[in-house]
């Protein structure tokens, strides 16, 4: 049942729940950037002491400990929590009607993910969700040329993100046995089977899935798949750093570029010229600034999220498949993929 009632006020009323790393570095910027939104926000974080030294570094007046002290009192929410509550506190949000801007991924499993999009559906609360890698020029590029097939079909696609985990997360949760235990493939993953799904229309079959882990998270990652006549090779890694990139083979031609890198991709012709093409650079913050502006809108009932629930749904599936079929790597498997950067 529908219970929420806008609250009148000149900017909207949002609360951020969790004031963690994320909030620090990307909500709370971003917030700032909006004209009155901080003088309305409400930080939520049961480490108080961490909710205070954000609201004191950017001038908000008010801190709450438990998120249900703000369900009837905001106009929307971000939930910037671990990733195993994301599930259940947007469901009490959105079954209030009151909009919701969640973290990725978007849930741990798809059953919960279909659950969350359903309720929003249901009481009419939007939920929007913060892939905002899909904004990025190089990635938005590549679904381009998919789609247009001017290099005809995609027959390939290799994407690989190896970083030794440095994030300065507040609460560790990434790395305890709270939630579903899933590790790197789920975190890391999110975005890059979100960019598969994406870019291909629908969901890759997956034909080898391969991690370290010994029944908790696993720190790297192998999935292999098939989509039409498209096939794919994914490899993550938390434990160590190789070239973060990704290259898309078509019937005549390919196309290469980096994940940090937006400025310009590499594009192969099959008469063998290539071209290295500039495009729109834009920064991780403007972008972040612009998926916290459209959620404003989305809470003034101006704008439909950029990027929706529905709209990773396939990835959440795509990413419980990688799961199933799972087997752990033969030992040893300390072999670090051999991914060269051409820039
Ligand atoms: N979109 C992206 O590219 C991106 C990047 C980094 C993190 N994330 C996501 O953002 C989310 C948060 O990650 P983080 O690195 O900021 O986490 P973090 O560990 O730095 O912070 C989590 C915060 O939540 C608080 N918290 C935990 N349980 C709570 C509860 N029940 N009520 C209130 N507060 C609670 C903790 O005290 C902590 O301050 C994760 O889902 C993560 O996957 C997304």
């Amino acid at each position: 049942m529908k219970t929420h009632r806008p609250i009148k006020s000149s900017a909207p009323r949002i609360a951020l729940i969790g004031c963690g790393a994320i909030a620090e570095s990307y909500y709370l910027p971003a917030f700032a950037s909006q004209p009155g939104i901080l003088q309305n926000l409400i930080l939520v974080d049961q480490n108080m002491e961490r909710a205070r030294k954000l609201a004191e570094t950017f001038g908000i007046k008010q801190c709450l400990a438990d998120y249900r002290e703000v369900l009837g009192k905001v106009d929307g929410v971000v939930i910037a929590l671990p990733t195993h509550l994301h599930h259940q506190i947007s469901m009490e949000f959105l079954s209030q009607g009151v909009p919701v801007f969640c973290e990725k991924p978007l849930a741990e499993s798809a059953g919960k993910a279909r659950e969350m999009i359903e309720v929003s559906r249901k009481t009419g609360a939007l939920l929007a969700v913060n892939y905002q890698q899909r904004l990025w020029s190089q990635f938005v590029k590549v679904k381009e040329l998919i789609a247009s097939q001017s290099l005809g079909e995609s027959v390939s696609i290799k994407y690989y993100v190896g970083e030794v985990f440095n994030w300065p997360t507040v609460s560790g949760f990434y790395f305890n046995s709270t939630g579903s235990g899933r590790g790197v493939l789920l975190d890391r993953g999110a975005h890059v089977l979100d960019h598969i799904c994406w870019w291909l229309g629908g969901m890759p079959k997956v034909t080898r899935s391969q991690n370290d882990s010994f029944g908790g998270g696993e720190a790297v990652a192998h999935v292999q798949f098939m989509y039409d006549k498209c096939v794919g090779d994914v490899k993550l890694s938390w434990l160590s750093s190789f070239p973060c990139k990704f290259v898309v083979e078509f019937e005549q031609g390919s196309v290469e570029g980096e994940i940090y890198y937006p400025q310009s991709i590499l594009v192969k012709k099959g008469t063998g010229s290539q071209k290295r093409v500039k495009l729109k650079s834009e920064t991780y913050m403007s972008l972040g600034y612009k998926m916290v502006s459209n959620f404003i809108s989305v809470v003034a009932g101006n704008e439909k999220p950029l990027v929706s629930g529905s709209d990773v749904l396939d990835s959440i599936i795509f990413t419980d498949e990688c799961y199933a079929a799972a087997t752990r790597f033969e030992m040893p498997w300390y072999e670090i993929p051999e991914v060269k950067n051409d820039r």
